[in-house]
């Protein structure tokens, strides 16, 4: 289903992708000289990960969907259909650059009214792999709600997998699982760097707050992150558990950017999710979303006190608080293990 075009076109973009066919690079010596961090106590077996899609530039908007629809987690967000997306300048795609999904930053709107802003579905499904997002920038602000997940048909038993979310002026990163019945987060199984937030990670009765850890980095989201010019989540999602790791742009591993990804030689992931106490058919025909939202659900309830001390709706009335809302994206690609 992904054309050889985007391909062909990654190769264009970009010397760093110029590997993209080259996959036995993987364990010449040189690239093991690198491998200088300590080994997982998980994951010490080695997989072999091949390229399966690239989405960069003109793929966002060949190979992914817009969608148009009231949010459904409540936001003040008039969601744009591609064309309109385009027109506005919300959604801009550069095949030599970062592509950018961003908020509306120039209308005074009413109380109450959504402000326009952008979110994107691959068209394909994946029920497994190595997903790297390269960013360049993300959005934040009172009342910003950007995510970049993962989610399955019939939700919640579809599953979902949330790699980049937080709100506000938050810093550090949260990565959430949401899942039908039957599922918990064991952390103490496997070493992780990140702290637990919660271990039920079933939707039920309202009750969706899953299981979830936090980045200790305060490089891992919001102005941290941007400052630094971003950088990489790269979540494994095997028959074994769920595994996200975040580098920032001067840690990323040489393999990530050699497009030879070896998760075995990155340490710890920050997040980890076994399936031992939750399953693995609590995941399938999964999705990737990249959105930005504002107040609704989790941003709605976390205004009115500390850095965005004003109403979350008085925040979205103002244009000048979007001018950090855009997500600036360098690549989205997705590995299988063979
Ligand atoms: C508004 O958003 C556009 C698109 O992301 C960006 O290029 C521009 O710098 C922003 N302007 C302001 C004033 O925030």
């Amino acid at each position: 289903m992904h054309s050889f075009s985007v391909l062909l076109a990654s190769l264009l973009v970009s010397p760093l992708l110029a590997n993209a066919f080259g996959h036995g690079n993987a364990l010449t010596p040189a690239h093991k000289r690198h491998r200088n961090r300590a080994p997982s106590t998980y994951q010490k077996k080695r997989a072999s990960y091949t390229l399966e899609d690239m989405y960069t530039g003109d793929s966002f908007v060949n190979d992914w969907s817009f969608f148009s629809e009231a949010d459904p987690t409540h936001g003040t967000v008039n969601y744009l259909a591609k064309d309109a997306a385009i027109q506005a300048g919300l959604a801009v795609t550069n095949n030599d650059g970062p592509s950018t999904f961003s908020v509306d930053n120039s209308t005074w709107l009413g109380s109450g009214q959504g402000r326009n802003s952008v979110r994107i579905t691959s068209n394909k499904q994946y029920n497994g792999g190595l997903f790297i997002a390269d960013f360049e920038k993300m959005p934040t602000g009172c009342s910003t709600w950007p995510a970049f997940w993962l989610v399955g048909p019939s939700w919640p038993n579809g599953g979902e997998i949330d790699i980049v979310e937080g709100v506000n002026v938050n810093t550090k990163n949260q990565y959430t699982l949401h899942t039908g019945d039957g599922c918990t987060l064991d952390a103490t199984l496997r070493v992780s760097t990140g702290n637990v937030l919660g271990s039920n990670c079933v939707s039920s009765n309202g009750d969706n707050s899953g299981c979830a850890y936090t980045d200790p980095s305060e490089n891992s989201y919001g102005a941290g992150f941007n400052d630094n010019h971003g950088g990489v989540y790269a979540t494994v999602w095997d028959s074994e558990g769920i595994s996200m790791y975040f580098f920032s742009r001067c840690d990323i591993p040489e393999d990530i950017d050699n497009e030879t990804p070896d998760p075995s030689s990155w340490g710890s992931p920050v997040a980890t999710f076994p399936f031992t106490s939750c399953t693995a058919d609590h995941f399938s025909d999964m999705s990737m979303v990249l959105d930005t939202t504002l107040c609704g659900d989790w941003a709605g309830g976390a205004t009115g006190s500390g850095d965005c001390p004003k109403s979350c709706n008085e925040y979205v009335m103002d244009p000048t608080n979007f001018a950090t809302a855009a997500w600036e994206v360098n690549y989205i690609a997705v590995y299988q293990n063979n």
